[in-house]
């Protein structure tokens, strides 16, 4: 039976502080974290045992998030990796779960919205030793690159200084268990990582077959905070319709699509979707524009806020600037303040960025 692992153990660090308190993969995107889609995308696939690679830091946290998986349809297993010494690496220590099986790879803070069953049947029916989605792009120099022949993949390079294609690899991967072979004929690269690129081209140098597969779909890997708001749009586009269970008051208008949970209480503003608004939130007095989460527990009163992610628990009050492309973390406040003297009062975490006009 074909398995998956979803590689979670990585460190994050561009989308700190957020990744102080919360793994990058379980940061919420339309009010669902991120991984969230994934296991959704290859449960569609036909896959449902599945294993995530999670580091000892951020494991406790995944479970309780994600638990056993019956939420998701799946059987979720956990495998910890004790350092980050690359998706080889990651793969290695996953044998156990993996049990000689094939498998799908993930790279858990990818965000494809393209449908993953034509590349697993694919690679069923070919009977070839590995197979990786590709996707050109328009500057290979940060990727794995692939040079295709014929429909098969001729060479594979990590983070080429000079790329041979402009073709990405983009964090799915299946393989047979041969690829184990690789791993273990591989040394680390100049970033010290074992490489699951390396270990594709001794494949290849081996006289394996590895497939190509090529998709034109949009992806992101949600590694910056810009990525984060752009991967936000694209789910809520797929809003469709309106639903309400929490209350809007007469004074308030809903425009395009908005989805509004329990609890939550809309009085006298405007929301112009697509929005989310999780359980319990409370929008008093304005403006919550398009492509905005909010999630739970949140208490929005006299902002106007638009392109951003409102994480559950945060306060926003009577800020007069429009508060756009912005991300606030779990119980964040941002208040205008009467106390004397006039002036701005920061309490924000390391690495933590605020732009004023
Ligand atoms: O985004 C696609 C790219 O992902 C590919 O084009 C590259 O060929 C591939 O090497 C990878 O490059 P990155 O430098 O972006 O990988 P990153 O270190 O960001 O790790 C990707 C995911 O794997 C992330 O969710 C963390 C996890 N991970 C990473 C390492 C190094 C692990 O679980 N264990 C690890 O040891």
């Amino acid at each position: 039976m074909l398995k998956a692992i979803v590689l979670c153990a990585g460190k994050g660090t561009r989308l700190r502080p957020l990744t102080h308190t919360t793994a990058k993969h379980l940061i919420p995107v339309a009010n669902r974290p991120v991984i969230s889609y994934t296991l959704e995308t290859i449960r569609s696939a036909g896959i449902s045992d599945v294993a995530l690679v999670v580091s000892p830091t951020n494991r406790d946290e995944f479970e309780r998030v994600i638990g056993d998986g019956s939420k998701f349809g799946m059987r979720i297993s956990y495998v910890v990796q004790e350092e980050p010494k690359g998706l080889a690496h990651a793969v290695w220590v996953a044998k156990d779960f993996l049990d000689g099986e094939d498998f799908l790879m993930y790279l858990g803070d990818n965000l494809i919205m393209e449908d993953l069953k034509p590349f697993v049947d694919d690679f069923k029916e070919e009977g070839v030793d590995a197979s990786i989605l590709l996707t050109p792009v328009e500057d290979p120099r940060r990727f794995g690159v692939a040079v295709v022949e014929g429909g098969e993949v001729i060479r594979v390079v990590e983070k080429p200084k000079v790329p041979p294609s402009n073709l990405a690899i983009i964090g799915v991967y299946m393989f047979k268990p041969v690829i184990f072979e690789g791993i273990e004929n591989i040394k680390p690269s100049w970033r010290g990582e074992l490489e699951i690129t390396d270990a594709i081209e001794y494949l290849i140098e081996s006289g394996y077959r590895v497939k190509a597969h090529v998709v034109y779909g949009w992806w992101k890997d949600t590694g910056k905070p810009e990525d984060l708001l752009e991967a936000n749009r694209k789910v809520l586009e797929t809003l469709k319709g309106t639903s309400i269970k929490g209350n809007v008051d007469d004074k308030s208008i809903l425009q395009g699509s908005v989805d509004i949970d329990e609890g939550s209480i809309i009085v006298n503003s405007v929301v112009r979707g697509p929005v989310v608004i999780g359980k319990n939130s409370v929008i008093k007095n304005s403006y919550i524009g398009p492509y905005t989460s909010i999630g739970d527990g949140v208490s929005v009163d006299g902002c106007e806020i638009e392109n951003s992610i409102v994480m559950e628990e945060s306060v926003v009050m009577n800020i007069s600037e429009r508060i756009d492309s912005s991300i606030l973390g779990k119980k964040s406040r941002v208040v205008k303040s009467s106390e004397k003297p006039r002036s701005v009062k920061l309490i924000i975490g390391d690495l933590s960025s605020v732009e004023i006009p």
